[in-house]
């Protein structure tokens, strides 16, 4: 018989080979893990049982790996992915580690970054979100999460039928003083190359007479789940408008930049503004469906960014959080009803 050069398959690890995954009210399921010598080599293991935890419960801590240097995380993440995404149309900065690994988003630590989905605006997004812990912050600082299903269903049926009907729209502003900059939005700000990655991923865009661009993406809020089939709650409505700002920033951003050149700000489909009671309400519900673990050193994080919301709450002290991006999902894959209907 001729050898092969073809490697064997890897038999993949069966759920039942992880120990027990602790799952308390409140809390997300977590996985203590033994020490490990190659966190990698463990990670690349148990690859497909971390992954079928996460389709199973929205998410999991793992806790033990011990990931203290952003190397050896980075090699981690990969194993875990399909693939690592680059960031972009970020509604704030990242410092990037290497290809697919950056640092969470930069934003005012005293400041909660409310329940949101990475990329919720975007064409294309992330399935899989993947944190790992390098340094935890002396107070504060959770990565708290939502099960967005259970948002949905908790939601007035009235609001979610208009969100249902109408959609969502995203406008920003981008004036490379405040909010992420062109560069780091769209990785250009060579203007034909910006107005061409608009134009092919459904948004709308003007420049305004002092160089600033604005611009407007209508997107579904609610997708039904590629792998379980349930509707989730999938957007930045709250988290991204204007009610959701501290009262002081907010009135700061509207004295100088007007009413319509904030960075960023949410609407219904049809255009019209979300009432400070409605953007209350959806940070009320996620409030009341928010689970939270505090960051230990060395964690690893897996979120399903469809099924569950995120948040990342006030905290003092350094924190080093890494981010990945991975497995994008296309919206015409999750059958998106508005997609390309800009308006
Ligand atoms: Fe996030």
């Amino acid at each position: 018989m001729a050898l092969s050069s073809t490697p064997a398959t890897p038999t993949p690890v069966p759920r039942t080979a992880l120990p027990g995954i602790e799952l308390l009210p409140g809390r997300p399921p977590v996985l203590h893990t033994p020490a490990v010598a190659d966190p990698a080599e463990w990670a690349g293991a148990h690859r497909d049982a971390l992954r079928a935890a996460v389709a199973e419960h929205g998410s999991l801590l793992v806790r033990g790996l011990g990931l203290r240097e952003p190397a050896t995380t980075g090699a981690v993440l990969r194993r875990l992915a399909d693939g690592l995404m680059r960031d972009q149309e970020a509604f704030a900065p990242r410092r990037k580690y290497a290809d697919g690994v950056y640092s969470s988003s930069k934003w005012p630590p005293n400041q909660p970054m409310c329940m949101h989905h990475e990329l919720s605006y975007a064409q294309e997004f992330p399935g899989l979100l993947l944190f790992a812990c390098l340094e935890a912050p002396a107070e504060g600082g959770a990565t708290g999460m939502a099960d967005a299903a259970a948002v949905l269903d908790a939601l007035p049926a009235e609001l979610v039928q208009r969100f249902e009907r109408e959609g969502w729209l995203l406008t920003r502003t981008f004036n490379d003083e405040i909010g992420a900059t062109l560069a780091e939005a769209f990785g250009t700000s060579d203007r034909p190359s910006v107005e061409r990655y608009c134009r092919s991923h459904a948004i709308e865009f003007a420049w305004e007479p002092d160089g600033s661009l604005r611009t407007r993406q209508r997107r579904a809020a609610i997708l039904r789940h590629p792998v379980t089939g349930r509707r989730c709650w999938f957007n930045q409505i709250a988290f991204l408008n204007e009610w959701t700002m501290d009262p002081e920033v907010h009135e700061y951003l509207v004295d100088v930049y007007g009413a319509d050149g904030l960075p960023f700000n949410t609407r219904y489909g049809d255009g019209d503004p979300v009432g400070e009671d409605v953007v209350q309400i959806l940070n009320e519900v996620y409030t009341a469906h928010t689970v939270r673990e505090p960051w230990r050193g060395g964690d690893l994080l897996l979120v399903d960014n469809i099924r569950t919301a995120h948040s990342r709450e006030p905290f003092e002290g350094p924190r080093e959080v890494l981010a990945a991006l991975a497995d994008p999902v296309h919206r015409t894959d999750v059958s998106d009803p508005l997609e390309g209907t800009a308006s």
